[in-house]
């Protein structure tokens, strides 16, 4: 029977795909198959079909895979947070490895990569130090919610439906936050429905409430909430803060993002501290940091240490080195290696991460560490010096490809490339691999329950 649109199969299910979903071939066509993995026998119906490849959704399952587990979260299958929860932990660390080596020999077009088994911190749960949940008012509705009488079926505050900007699932509990995090989470779903303030349609971009990010110190045990909403309307956020910072004593800080925008961003245009600190401290390593509320910090604390240890041994640093840190963030990195380093100088492009970097070196008393503003495409071409190595950590979309042209221009002896996403990081190899080598790969697991990888590369200059 030829593949095509709304017809079923029955198909085992034999390998992952990028993106978490389960592969499989039917009559030679690559069919990916959401909600599934290795070893599942289905009933799948095709949702679409194109000339490379088809998809499906599963319709039953006939005999589970041996790796099925079942997961503790009653969202799982439905909440785009963590879509792996129902595979085994072990065997999602092993298809992290296995995708990290298949990117770099596909996309990258290297053979033969070392790349390391995935490591992991042990805590599969709780593990996120920062949580960004959406209102809405028109909330996703669980199937057992469906058709049931006297459902309420308006504001929702979660997480969204996987590939979804408008359906928010209600959660109200979230097992890879600390659990606290629940909690307060409640606490402000319960003050936002009892405010009557109507919460902002993603639809239509009217109303108040947009999304509350939570940001965890496990060092110190404190908490960041910070309130995004479209308009300042501080007798709103006024009490809710007060009900927060007493229910909550180790809330150490309460922050309102503004932002009338229409893209769902919940970096505000200005920004009203309720309460507390403007940034929440916390700890890697020996070092301690303060992060502002839209600052990027690495969301896993402890998978954090982990991969910066990993970046430290690729770096390979005698004292001697001038380092170049591209994407640095608050600077972590950058202080992490200043004891080996001669200078390390960082590169960013959001100007309250850059203040952070320079206050974190000040609070840790690091002096050889500098940073510049700026996107890193227009300062890469005036910098003058050649750093000895060359520390890479891009958002998801990976270099610009100037950036690559300028890094090959470069040409630093050494690169460490940190990426958490294996296709653009395959994609830049692709780039470099005239020029470097690519000596070892790490995967580190900062994202348990999810088919996100992280994965430290170091790249040598060819002879
Ligand atoms: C994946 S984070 C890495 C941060 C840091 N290395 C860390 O481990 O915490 C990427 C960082 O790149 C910054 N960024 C994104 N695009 C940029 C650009 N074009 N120029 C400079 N920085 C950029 C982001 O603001 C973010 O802080």
């Amino acid at each position: 029977m030829s593949v095509k649109r709304g017809k079923a199969f029955e198909v085992e299910i034999t390998d992952v795909a990028f993106g978490g979903k389960g592969f499989t071939k039917i009559n030679d066509l690559a069919v990916f198959v959401d909600k599934s993995i290795p070893g599942d026998v289905v009933k799948v119906l095709i949702t679409k079909k194109k000339k490379q490849f088809a998809e499906a959704r599963v319709l039953e399952i006939i005999k589970p895979s041996e790796y099925r587990k079942n997961a503790p979260c009653s969202y799982s299958g439905y909440c785009g947070g963590c879509k792996w929860q129902f595979l085994d932990y072990e065997k999602q660390l092993d298809y992290k490895t296995k995708q990290v080596k298949d990117t770099t020999e596909h996309i990258g077009k290297v053979k033969d990569v070392k790349v390391h088994p995935t490591i992991s911190t042990g805590q599969i749960y709780n593990y996120r130090n920062k949580m960004e949940f959406s209102c809405s008012d028109e909330r996703w509705l669980m199937p057992e919610e469906l058709g049931q009488e006297g459902i309420k079926k308006g504001f929702g505050i979660g997480l969204h439906v996987p590939g979804t900007f408008s359906k928010v699932l209600d959660i109200k509990k979230c097992y890879i936050q600390p659990e606290d995090g629940n909690e307060i989470l409640e606490t402000v779903r319960q003050y936002i429905i009892d405010s009557g303030v109507p919460a902002y349609g993603l639809k239509s971009h009217e109303g108040f409430w947009r999304f509350l990010m939570l940001r965890y110190s496990a060092a110190y045990d404190k908490w960041m909430v910070n309130i995004i909403t479209k308009e300042n309307k501080p007798e709103v956020l006024k009490p809710l803060t007060d009900i927060l910072v007493e229910k909550f004593p180790n809330i150490s800080s309460v922050i309102n993002n503004i932002t009338a925008r229409k893209a769902g961003v919940s970096i505000g245009e200005s920004e009203e501290i309720l309460y507390g600190d403007s940034f929440i401290k916390d700890k890697l390593g020996n070092y301690e940091f303060e992060v502002s509320a839209n600052s990027f910090f690495q969301t896993n604390t402890k998978g954090a240490e982990l991969l910066y240890k990993c970046v430290e041994d690729y770096a390979e640093l005698t004292g001697n080195e001038v380092v170049l840190d591209l994407y640095s963030g608050t600077g972590t990195i950058p202080i992490w290696l200043s004891a080996s380093a001669k200078e390390v100088l960082g590169i960013e492009i959001i100007e309250s991460a850059v203040k952070d970097a320079g206050k974190n070196c000040e609070k840790n008393g690091v002096d050889n560490c500098k940073f510049i503003l700026g996107d890193i495409k227009d300062v890469l071409p005036s910098m003058e010096s050649k750093p000895d190595v060359m520390i890479i950590d891009p958002p998801r979309v990976g270099m610009h490809k100037n950036v690559v042209k300028q890094v090959l221009k470069m040409a630093p002896e050494k690169i460490v490339y940190v990426s958490c996403n294996p296709s653009t990081l395959a994609r830049d190899i692709d780039l470099m691999k005239d020029d470097y080598d690519v000596i070892e790969m790490q995967p580190v697991d900062m994202f348990p329950h999810t088919y996100h990888i992280e994965v430290v590369a170091k790249l040598r200059k060819k002879r």
